[in-house]
């Protein structure tokens, strides 16, 4: 699913090279869910852009859903990107569209028909126990329905992977323990999920395999 061969990445700011990823090697099976974590500046985000090729290594081999993503050709950049779900610290939802149409929006894009739509669109929401609030506008959401809601928009195409960024950094205690509780049943439908997260201890609670950088290294890899 995800192979990850000394990877090493080197950002150029200005005069300034900033190494984040140093020789970073792992390999993730089909249907794991791996937990990435880490002090801030360790490389999380980094690596992550680096899985969805959102940039490119500067030395190593990245290989994900089959695809080589070296010297990945901008439309097998689209195809892959079709299958891997992505969620940030925030929700970014359209204020001015429901729940029901952010989740929807991507296959109406797609030119899904209609009643495959309105299943999957309801499918996700219920995954995420968000069905009730389906009609709701962003605004009158709590900030854990608003991360639920653009959970809901990752996996409502049914992608293989996905990749959550901080998915709770702006949640409290109770709000994030949802969010991990509808990634683990997304996990456990089969779901390939890489979670990263600086809160070691809500990482350490989620008893996953844990991969662990540290100023750009793989410091541990266990559980
Ligand atoms: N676009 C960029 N340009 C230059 N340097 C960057 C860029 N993105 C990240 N960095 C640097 O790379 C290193 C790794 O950053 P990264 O954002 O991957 O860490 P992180 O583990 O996600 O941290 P956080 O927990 O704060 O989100 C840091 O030193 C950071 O300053
Ligand atoms: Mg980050």
């Amino acid at each position: 699913m995800i192979e990850v061969h000394r990877v090493s990445k080197v950002y150029s700011v200005g005069p300034v090279k900033v190494p984040a990823l140093r020789e970073v090697s792992f390999r993730i099976a089909k249907g794991e869910f791996v937990v990435l974590t880490g002090a801030s500046g360790a490389g999380k985000t980094t690596l992550l852009r680096l899985l969805y090729r959102d940039d490119l290594p500067s030395e190593g081999d990245i290989e994900v859903l089959g695809y080589n993503l070296v010297p990945l050709r901008r439309w097998q950049v689209a195809a892959l990107r079709r299958s891997i779900g992505v969620v940030f610290q925030d929700a970014k939802l359209l204020p001015v569209r429901t729940v029901y149409e952010n989740v929807a929006f991507v296959l109406r894009v797609l030119g899904a028909p209609r009643r495959e739509i309105t299943e999957r669109v309801f499918d996700a929401l219920r995954i995420v126990g968000l069905s009730s609030r389906a009609q709701a506008y962003p605004a009158q959401l709590s900030q854990g329905e608003a991360q639920r809601a653009a959970l809901a928009r990752a996996i409502v195409r049914r992608p293989p992977l996905l990749l959550a960024d901080e998915p709770t950094g702006n949640l409290d205690e109770a709000m994030a323990a949802e969010i991990l509780e509808a990634l683990k049943d997304i996990g456990s439908g089969g779901t390939t999920i890489v979670l990263a997260t600086h809160q070691a201890r809500l990482a350490a609670t989620l008893r996953r395999r844990t991969v662990t950088l540290d100023g750009g290294h793989v410091a541990k890899d266990e559980g």
